[in-house]
């Protein structure tokens, strides 16, 4: 049986996913703010380390696969918010869990990023390096000072596709596969809040997939299942995109 521990595992994605691997077969360490088997705030180190270190009690030490859900979007209280979940929190689960995974069974991890990590702007802003190099705090700051949240968002989801890709050595020596799902629309808590939001509203509900509606949780979780299993032995370091065909149309000349 193998033993899968998953963030944002209390809603949308992530619940879906726990409810695909439970029918499996996994034994599944959910994360979560609450309503989880391990109920801490990823968004600061104490509950990062807490989230690392209850995990590793309840697997014993050894992991076959982790997938890293939990995130949050422009309607976040703060830009610095949008980091430290959705950069900050992987970069410190990917290294706290990864000993555990490298004594797994055929072990891989996956981190959901977005296809907003491809939008114009995002790779190129201060904050993407500061994210890079570690530094919290100034990232935080910087995001704060910014302010602004869609920018943030795009920044955290790249900066995260940049972090998987950095680790590709590392993580094959240690044997662990690693790999990146990027939705498009998926139709959870986060993207209505999105749709509803006075300043992102309008142009959420009118960016449209050329398949010409949003996925359902499910979707992901299929995929994300796909690249964790052993069918999918040779993807390492990958960007999947499952969007729809959001990247194709935002990006028709480039791959
Ligand atoms: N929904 C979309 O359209 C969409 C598109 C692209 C990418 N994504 C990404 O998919 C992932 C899952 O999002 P979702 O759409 O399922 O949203 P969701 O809001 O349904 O689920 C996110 C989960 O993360 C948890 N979370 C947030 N902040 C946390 C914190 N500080 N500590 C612990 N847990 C925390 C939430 O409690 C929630 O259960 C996110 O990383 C999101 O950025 C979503």
């Amino acid at each position: 049986m193998p033993t899968t521990v998953v963030t944002g595992a209390a809603s949308g994605i992530g619940a879906a996913l726990c409810l695909q691997l439970s029918e499996a077969g996994h034994r599944v360490i959910g994360i979560d703010r609450a309503n989880s088997d391990i109920n801490v705030d990823l968004s600061t180190p104490e509950g990062r380390q807490q989230a690392v270190s209850e995990a590793l009690e309840r697997c014993n030490g050894v992991l076959d696969h982790v997938v890293l859900c939990a995130g949050v979007g422009v309607t976040a209280p703060s830009c610095g918010l949008i980091l430290a979940v959705n950069y900050f929190a992987v970069s410190s689960l990917l290294q706290g869990l990864v000993p555990a995974l490298s004594k797994g069974t055929q072990p891989s991890a996956v981190v959901v990023g977005s296809v907003a990590g491809v939008q114009p702007g995002a790779d190129q802003q201060p904050i993407v390096e500061l994210m890079l190099a570690g530094d919290e705090a100034a990232a935080i700051e910087a995001a704060n000072q910014a302010n602004q949240p869609s920018m943030a968002y795009a920044g955290s989801k790249y900066a995260v596709s940049v972090l998987v890709r950095r680790l590709v050595h590392d993580w094959a020596k240690n044997g662990v596969r690693l790999n990146v799902v990027a939705p498009g629309v998926v139709e959870t808590p986060l993207y209505k809040a999105s749709t509803e939001d006075p300043r992102y509203g309008e142009a959420t509900r009118n960016f449209v997939a050329p398949l010409g509606r949003g996925s359902q949780p499910q979707e992901l979780a299929e995929a994300i299942r796909f690249l964790l299993s052993p069918q999918a032995s040779f993807m390492h370091g990958t960007v999947v995109f499952v969007d729809g065909g959001m990247d194709a149309m935002m990006r028709p000349g480039r791959f």
